[in-house]
Formats: C-alpha cells, sequence, structure tokens
C-alpha cells in the first residue's frame, strides 16, 4: 500500500500549510535524526484502541456514556514518576464511579497523559530577569530553566517524551487490568474521602454507592466471577501539536488502510491552532483517530462549519469532540451558536466542557491559579445551556493531578492565594489536586442526575 491511500492524504502534506505555534529547530540535521529515529519505533496504540475509543464517544454523543478527560497540563520530565501516574489514574477512577452514579452510563476514561507535553504560548518569547528568551513550550519541544540555552528548541527531547510516554503507557495498562482498578477499592478510597469532616455533603452519594455494591456482591457479582469489576479500559490523550513528532509516530492500520496517529488513542487540536486552512487541522483531518477540537469564545459559526467539514467529512459518531473553554459568565454567550451551527448542519459532535483555560487568573500573590467556583460555575452554565438547548453534555475536561498540589485556590478545603506558594508543581498551568478533582466529581454528578431527570421527564 502506498503513503497516499487514506482518501489521497499524505502525512507530510500539513508541512505546505501554514504552522503556528510550532518551534523553528535551529539544527536541521539533528531534526532529520531524531524523526528517523522515531519513525522506526513501535507506534504506542493500536487502531483497534482508537476504533473501539471512538465508538465510546459515539455512545457519549447519543448520551449513553459519559467522557472523562483529565490530567496533567504538561507531563513534565522532572515529575515522571510512578506515583505520580498512579495518584492521577487513582483519582479519575475515584471520580468516573462518581460520576457513573450520577449519569447512569458507563464513564470513558481518557488521561492528559503519555504523550501531553507540547504547549502553545500567548508569546513566544519573554523577559525573564531582563534576558529575552523563548519561551518554555513544553519539556518535549526546550526546558523550563530561565535561560536562553536551556529555551533553545532540541529535537532530541521528542526521544526522551517517547520513551516516557511508552513507559506511562505501560504502567496504566498495567494498573488498568491487574486487578488496581477493582470497583471495590476504588470505592473504597473514595469513602476514605468522604469519611473527613470537610466532605460530609457527598457522604450520602458515597453511601448509595456502597449500598449498589453490596447488593451485586449479594446477587452473586463479584471481581472474581465478572471482569468487568475488576478492570478498566483507559486511553490516552493529549495535543496534537508538535507535528514532527505525530508524523513520525503516524502508522498505516492494515486492517483499514486508514492512518493512525500513533502518539496516543485521541488527540486534540488547540484552541490557538485550529485555523481551517493551517497545520494542524490538515494533520488531524487524516488520521484515523477520535479529535478534539477546543472552541473558545473567538469560535465563530462559519469557521466551526468549515472545521466540521474538514475534520469529519463523512459525520462519523465519535469523530470530533467539540471541548468549549469560554470561561465562567461566557457560556450563554458563546455556546448556543455553536450548539445551533451543530443542528444546522445535523453534524454528530460530543459536547465536552473544559471549565481550566477560561478561567485562569493571577493570584493576589502572583501565581497564575484557577478558582474552584469559577470552575464549577462553567460547568454549570454547560450543562444549563445544553438543558435549554435539548442537546447532550457529553463530557468534562479537567487539568487536574491526584497529588495534594496548591495551584487552584478553593474547594471545600478552601485553598487561599496564600496557599499557593505551599505546593505549586506545574510545569504550566495550575491544576486541580486530588481532593479539588473529587470533589468536582461529585458536584458534575449532581448536574448530570439534574439532567437525566429533565431528558426523562420530556420524553
Ligand atoms: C490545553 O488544553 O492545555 C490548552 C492549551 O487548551 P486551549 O487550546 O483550549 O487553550
Ligand atoms: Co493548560
Amino acid at each position: 500500500m502506498t503513503a497516499a491511500t487514506a482518501k489521497g492524504w499524505i502525512k507530510t502534506d500539513w508541512r505546505a500549510k501554514p504552522r503556528v505555534q510550532m518551534p523553528d529547530y535551529p539544527d536541521a540535521g539533528a531534526l532529520a535524526t531524531a524523526e528517523a529515529q522515531l519513525s522506526k519505533y513501535p507506534p504506542l496504540v493500536f487502531a483497534g484502541e482508537a476504533r473501539r475509543l471512538k465508538a465510546e464517544l459515539a455512545a457519549a454523543s447519543r448520551g449513553e456514556a459519559f467522557l472523562l478527560q483529565g490530567g496533567d497540563c504538561a507531563e513534565s520530565f522532572a515529575e515522571f514518576s510512578a506515583d505520580t501516574i498512579r495518584d492521577t489514574f487513582k483519582v479519575m477512577l475515584q471520580m468516573a464511579m462518581v460520576l457513573t452514579y450520577g449519569a447512569k452510563v458507563p464513564v470513558v476514561k481518557v488521561g492528559r497523559m503519555a504523550g501531553q507535553f507540547a504547549k502553545p504560548r500567548s508569546a513566544a518569547t519573554e523577559m525573564v530577569e531582563g534576558v529575552e528568551m523563548p519561551s518554555y513550550k513544553g519539556d518535549i519541544i526546550n526546558d523550563i530553566a530561565p535561560t536562553p540555552e536551556a529555551r533553545m528548541p532540541d529535537p532530541s527531547r521528542m526521544l526522551q517524551a517517547y520513551t516516557q510516554a511508552a513507559a506511562s503507557l505501560n504502567l496504566l495498562r498495567a494498573f488498568s487490568t491487574g486487578g488496581f482498578a477493582d470497583i471495590h477499592r476504588v470505592h473504597s478510597w473514595t469513602l476514605g474521602f468522604t469519611d473527613h469532616d470537610d466532605a460530609e455533603r457527598y457522604r450520602d452519594i458515597a453511601n448509595r454507592i456502597q449500598d449498589s455494591l453490596d447488593f451485586m456482591t449479594a446477587a452473586g457479582l463479584t471481581s472474581e466471577t465478572n471482569h468487568e469489576l475488576s478492570t478498566v479500559d483507559f486511553y490516552t490523550s493529549h495535543e496534537a501539536l508538535l507535528l514532527e513528532y505525530e508524523e513520525a509516530l503516524c502508522r498505516l492500520d492494515s486492517t483499514s488502510g486508514k492512518w493512525l496517529a500513533g502518539s496516543g488513542h485521541m488527540i486534540w487540536i488547540g484552541d490557538r491552532t485550529r485555523q481551517p486552512d493551517g497545520a494542524h487541522v490538515e494533520f488531524a483531518r487524516g488520521v484515523l483517530n477520535p479529535i478534539g477540537l477546543k472552541c473558545g469564545p473567538s469560535m465563530e459559526a462559519d469557521d466551526l462549519k468549515r472545521l466540521m467539514a474538514t475534520l469529519n467529512p463523512s459525520n462519523e459518531a465519535g469523530r470530533l469532540t467539540l471541548i468549549s473553554r469560554f470561561g465562567a459568565g461566557k457560556v450563554a454567550e458563546h455556546l448556543p451558536r455553536l450548539i445551533e451551527t451543530v443542528r444546522a448542519e445535523g453534524a454528530e459532535v460530543v459536547w465536552v466542557c473544559d471549565p481550566m483555560h477560561g478561567n485562569t487568573i493571577k493570584s493576589a500573590t502572583g501565581y497564575k491559579t484557577r478558582p474552584f467556583e469559577r470552575v464549577l460555575s462553567e460547568v454549570r452554565e454547560f450543562f444549563a445551556c445544553h438543558r435549554e438547548a435539548g442537546t447532550i453534555p457529553g463530557g468534562v475536561h479537567f487539568e487536574m493531578t491526584g497529588k495534594d498540589v496548591t495551584e487552584c485556590t478553593g474547594g471545600m478545603r478552601a485553598l487561599t492565594d496564600e496557599d499557593l506558594s505551599s505546593r505549586y508543581h506545574t510545569a504550566c498551568d495550575p491544576r486541580l489536586n486530588a481532593s479539588q478533582s473529587l470533589e468536582l466529581a461529585f458536584l458534575v454528578a449532581e448536574e448530570l442526575s439534574t439532567s437525566r431527570e429533565a431528558l426523562l421527564a420530556a420524553v
């Protein structure tokens, strides 16, 4: 089979399109060497897995599943450890159980993990103590240390990112099927959380989940006899920003004759790189994976129309996920025009809410932060807007970690601006910590129950 079998698309076509947010590597020879090396490595994911995720996302678009997508803003080489992966995985499983309870449908779990290394930035350079240098673009591109040398884009970092992604995915697969993800275990962690006095308001839901588990056990449904209770499906995703890396991991799927982005199960296009004629859209349109598209306040109906036609020409369910990120107080102003466009086009999409990227502010103490109340407000506005339109809220997308960091303010433990300096570890944007993430899942579960009741009442 030749390179051009997938509807005439070639994996290098993006190179002829205008590119934004990508590094200019100073050493073309070193870049070619890294790309050649990566091209020989095995893909990280298998096409059948990407197709299965697409089918699960199609279910989410019909309200028969709900997407939980979460993880670091930027994975880092320095923070890479089994504990970090385990803790994020663990809290995502807890969140998924709580959400399942609210939604009464399966929760599709997708990590911003094992590949979330490249970052778009608002400015190409920054001033640090009077010295101008390239901005930090994520560990796959340059080093966060504030010197002009460290900030030079280095293509060999792509190989380190690949190795880290492979090891991360290996551990996630082991956790998913090796007994760690057992439903009873996951719920016992949640009971530990709701045992605290400050989590009292969530205890009732946790107890009701416990009752359901006890009932299942009594009815003979145990982890020993039912594989589904002791294993999970867990998928990976990242922003496909660094197209040299994506192209080098692109593989032809022999079953379908289509191209697979082998770097992760789902890839998304950022709000800054979604130009309909740009390089990122050109790359994404040719691969068979489910594609996410970030939709910020500047997304106009016409842009969305063109993007849907380009990214999902056959209107395949589960192929395209629209991840809206407007900011608290702005959802009602922007989301309805997108819903209207999707309706007018008869397009199949999954509606997902990212309540993080429109809610970043600078705290009084100088840290970039996100107030928990604003994150929650945006989620609630998203649900309200879909209830109003009669459309289906298909999922949520969070920047979060299982570690006890102090990056976002608020939540039941009421983190303040003054607390932020204590454990502010993110390599890029502020993440919800484990307690804030689980608390948010309880609150989203309440929204899901309300939406579900409204839908049932309308039938
Ligand atoms: C992100 O998800 O990390 C990101 C940069 O988002 P957006 O493209 O929506 O700004
Ligand atoms: Co971010």
